[in-house]
């Protein structure tokens, strides 16, 4: 079952308008939350974002922050969901051709629940391969990459990139030629003991797991570096791994044609407490 607008309607029953501005434009937002035995992690956290990226785009939501909340729950008890991976999707909604927002009065509203279908184990363990592709990550005044948009196309061609270089992720530098982040995930790394990520002023995602990392590593006493780095920066680190709400953390194997091992045992001590961090909310 989805939930589409005000009720939840069977999988072939969830059809939208092909005069939907989401599709016609990719004019719309999203969320994408993981839960754990039942409980969604970081729900307040994740719609609290919803709500920023629909301010930022002009659109108004068609319900309050507990209305969704609420909408959530609904949509993985109808599919029986413990262990879930929850898409909320928010488009402009249908109404004539043309861009003016103004000629959508009723947003589309979606949610979608899915088994969360974990991560074969070898990722975790031997890591990920990366590769630093041409696709620049969205000029951040253009289109800022805060706003968790439909709009997808920038990350599309970079995992096209990566997908003809045989890598996992794509990390986009941006226009200054600043690492920025992945298609779907930010990006981490360790010199010297210190954990190092770009800082949002880059133009990133702004991603929730990446602020539970950061919090965890300074509670670990791990030093933390919000900055801008290079290529060679992430080719000299120490580790490297990436981050969302899915995977939380992934530890990277190798950037490029970088030859030398990566570590993983400062991104191991991270994802432990990221793990520990789960399981209190869950308790709580
Ligand atoms: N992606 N950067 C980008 C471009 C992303 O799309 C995502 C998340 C992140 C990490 O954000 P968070 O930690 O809040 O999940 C960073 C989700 C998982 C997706 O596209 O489905």
């Amino acid at each position: 079952m989805l939930y589409l607008n005000n009720k939840l309607v069977t999988e072939k029953k969830a059809l939208i308008s092909v005069f939907d501005h989401g599709f016609l434009y990719g004019d719309g937002i999203y969320e994408t939350l993981r839960a754990y035995k039942g409980a969604v992690f970081m729900i307040d956290e994740h719609i609290e974002r919803l709500f920023r990226s629909a301010s930022m785009i002009g659109l108004v939501l068609p319900k309050g922050h507990d209305g969704i909340k609420e909408a959530v729950y609904q949509t993985m008890k109808a599919n029986g969901h413990k262990e879930a991976y929850v898409r909320i999707t928010i488009s402009r909604g249908p109404g004539p051709l043309g861009l003016d927002p103004a000629l959508c009065p009723q947003p589309t509203f979606v949610i979608i629940s899915k088994e969360f279908m974990d991560y074969p184990r070898s990722y975790y363990q031997k890591g990920v391969n990366i590769a630093i592709v041409n696709t620049r990550r969205n000029y951040k005044k253009a289109l800022d990459p805060k706003i968790k948009s439909l709009n997808f196309l920038n990350n599309i061609l970079a995992k096209r990139e990566s997908i003809d270089r045989g890598a996992y992720e794509a990390i986009m530098l941006n226009h200054n030629g600043h690492v920025a982040e992945g298609t779907i995930s930010n990006i981490f790394f360790v010199k010297d003991n210190i954990l190092c990520t770009p800082a949002t002023g880059v133009g990133i995602l702004d991603g929730i797991t990446r602020r539970i990392i950061l919090d965890a590593a300074r509670e670990l006493g791990i030093k933390v570096k919000e900055g801008r780095f290079r290529p060679e920066d992430l080719y000299n680190a120490d580790e490297v791994f990436i981050s969302n709400t899915t995977m939380e953390v992934m530890p990277v194997s190798g950037v490029d044609d970088k030859k030398t091992p990566l570590k993983f045992t400062i991104t191991r001590q991270l994802h432990k407490a990221y793990r520990k961090k789960v399981a209190e909310y869950i308790k709580g």
